[in-house]
């Protein structure tokens, strides 16, 4: 009884080991996302929120927001980018964003 346990435990053990070295020799999957093509438009700041703000997503987040929706809303996105998506932007530079964004959406 005791015997068939150990063959029992070596043999998930073994499995464990082989399925572990299929996952290693795996071929790594390649994405290939069509080009970038949204753009914010041009206008004072939009230097520096092209730089901030298409590091993890792109332009069109910010295009398909309704529009005229003021600095307060912008500056709350911008806030909610930094605080909940962790956006590493300092403070100088979230304002002008906000600034940039309610005058230009
Ligand atoms: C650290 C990564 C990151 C950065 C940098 C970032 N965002 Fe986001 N953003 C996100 C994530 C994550 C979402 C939510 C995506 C989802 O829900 O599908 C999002 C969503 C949005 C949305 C959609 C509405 C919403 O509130 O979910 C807007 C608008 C937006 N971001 C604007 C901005 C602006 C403006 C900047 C520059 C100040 C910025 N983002 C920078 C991660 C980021």
């Amino acid at each position: 009884m005791r015997k068939t346990g150990s063959a029992v435990i070596l043999a998930v053990l073994l499995a464990g080991v082989a399925l572990g070295a299929t996952a290693v020799r795996a071929t790594p999957v390649v994405y290939n996302p069509p080009p970038e093509t949204a753009k914010l438009k041009p206008g004072p700041g939009v230097e520096v929120a092209t730089d901030n703000c298409s590091v993890c997503h792109s332009a069109d987040y910010v295009l398909t927001q309704p529009p005229k929706r003021g600095k307060a809303f912008w500056q709350t996105e911008v806030t909610k980018m930094i605080k909940l998506y962790g956006a590493s932007i300092t403070k100088e530079d979230a304002s002008k964003i906000a600034d940039y964004l309610a005058a230009t959406y």
